[in-house]
């Protein structure tokens, strides 16, 4: 078993244990409208400890334990439930994002949506996939026609946030946020919305996901560029017919 087949297993099987909990477990918040759940902990720890127990000498970096990644070759990032608001009040949108850096480069991704039993995953070069399905990003051309998600927490200010929003429906788009940045951007990897923003988002968010936009075809920014692997950064992914009008429209570099 390879180290994609390992990614897909555990996702899946991270997933589906975090589904028997799904709307019923107790919250609290690691700050303002930061949703915890004991579930974030114990699906993060079943998936640490598949990956220490497979690949013992990886580093494995999780949302809710932390980890140190600065200077490793091989890296695992983990957010155990991406969207842990909506699966804390019972609504069916979140996942299991577990992406695989090398030197690096995302390598390796896989996001699981318990409520629909939809897994994707991608590894470098090998394209992005849906169980056997292929993904490919949507052909849209006009922002007329576009929907973009726009990611939200509180790390960054409000001011920015409605800016660009404003920014971006000024253009022509239509602007939703729905609450997983990891199943965002494999909306715009399958082909269902042509681009997800966020101001900031952290590496465990969007690792697995960044790979399933660039094997769709489509573009992002250098998410990890500078310390985007400790510290996150914003985050742009496109597909390819908006790319070099979307980077215009925000004003950040893409690698269109
Ligand atoms: C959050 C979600 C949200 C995104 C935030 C993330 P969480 O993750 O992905 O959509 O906008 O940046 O922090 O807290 O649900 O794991
Ligand atoms: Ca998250
Ligand atoms: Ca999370």
């Amino acid at each position: 078993m390879d180290r994609l087949e390992f990614c897909r297993n555990v996702a899946r099987d991270a997933g589906r244990y975090a589904h028997t909990a799904f709307g019923q477990v107790a919250t609290s918040l690691k700050g303002r409208h930061d949703v915890v759940t004991a579930m974030d902990h114990d699906v993060e720890r079943f998936v640490r400890s598949a990956i220490a127990a497979r690949y013992p000498d990886d580093a494995i970096v999780g949302e809710e334990g932390g980890g140190h990644a600065v200077g490793r070759e091989r890296v695992w990032l983990i957010d155990p439930i991406d969207g842990t608001a909506n699966y804390a009040r019972g609504i069916p949108h979140y996942c299991v994002s577990i992406g695989y850096l090398e030197r690096g480069v995302p390598t390796v991704g896989a996001v699981y949506d318990p409520s629909h039993d939809w897994l994707y995953s991608a590894a470098r070069g090998d394209g992005a996939w849906r169980g056997d399905e292929r993904l490919a990003v949507s052909k849209c051309a006009d922002l007329a026609a576009a929907t973009i998600e726009c990611g939200w927490s509180t790390r960054r200010g409000t001011a920015d946030y409605l800016a660009l929003v404003a920014r971006l429906m000024v253009a022509g788009g239509a602007v939703r946020r729905v609450g997983s940045g990891a199943l965002g951007l494999a909306d715009v990897a399958a082909g269902r919305s042509e681009a997800y923003c966020e101001l900031h988002i952290n590496a465990w968010d969007c690792a697995a996901g960044i790979l399933l936009v660039r094997e769709a075809g489509g573009h992002t920014n250098d998410f990890f560029a500078g310390d985007g692997l400790t510290a996150g950064n914003p985050l742009i992914a496109t597909n390819d017919a908006l790319c070099a009008e979307l980077a215009a429209v925000i004003g950040m570099p893409l690698n269109c």
